[in-house]
């Protein structure tokens, strides 16, 4: 049985996963927020090796080593960039997860962090992005039985962690 846990946090400091998710963008070569916080945290190398990669689309993710971060890999995924709900937002947010999930089960990861991948820079609406966020990652391990042992949110702020809580805290009355 899998476990799905939110925490109030800096992600690039959670030791009890094998694989961090980076909310990046379609270049692959850092920016800001918790794209930049990885960088800074994993060391030069992990650019080094984003730049192999030549970037990714939106809603799909690509795997590299977290040299100095305390885990061992980082799945980079390139969010949606909120504008009114018109363009796939939701579809895309929901596949960042999908392919962050079967990118790291692929990998035989079976512990992961997510940040709330959308809803700083992108502007996406935190409530939906929950909602998109828990469901997608619960009907992929409904889907795949015994592939993971531990999916959480790492968040960066106490409201965006009472929203994803409250997301999650549905989900185990539901099962
Ligand atoms: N740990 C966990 N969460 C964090 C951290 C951190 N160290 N730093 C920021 N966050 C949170 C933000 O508070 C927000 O809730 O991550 C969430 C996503 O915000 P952004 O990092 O702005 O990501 P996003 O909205 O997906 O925008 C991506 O921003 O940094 C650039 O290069 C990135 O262009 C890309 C865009």
């Amino acid at each position: 049985m899998y476990l799905i846990k939110t925490l109030m946090g800096d992600i690039t400091k959670v030791t009890d996963v094998q694989a961090i998710v980076n909310a990046a963008n379609n270049s692959l070569l850092g920016g800001g927020g918790v794209d930049g916080a990885i960088h800074r945290a994993a060391g030069p190398e992990l650019l080094a090796e984003c730049r192999t990669l030549h970037g990714c689309e939106t809603g799909e993710a690509k795997i590299t080593k977290a040299y100095n971060l305390p885990c061992d890999y980082v799945i980079h995924t390139v969010g949606p960039i909120w504008n009114g709900g018109r363009n796939r937002e939701e579809e895309l947010l929901a596949n960042c997860y999908f392919n962050s999930m079967k990118l790291a089960m692929d990998n035989g990861i079976r512990s992961i962090a997510f940040p709330s991948i959308s809803t700083g820079v992108y502007s996406f609406p935190v409530e939906l992005a929950a909602k998109i966020a828990v469901h997608t990652v619960n009907r992929f391990l409904q889907g795949t039985p015994d592939s993971f042992d531990l999916v959480e949110w790492v968040l960066f702020d106490t409201h965006t962690e009472s929203v994803y809580e409250a997301e999650v805290d549905q989900l185990y009355k539901m099962i």
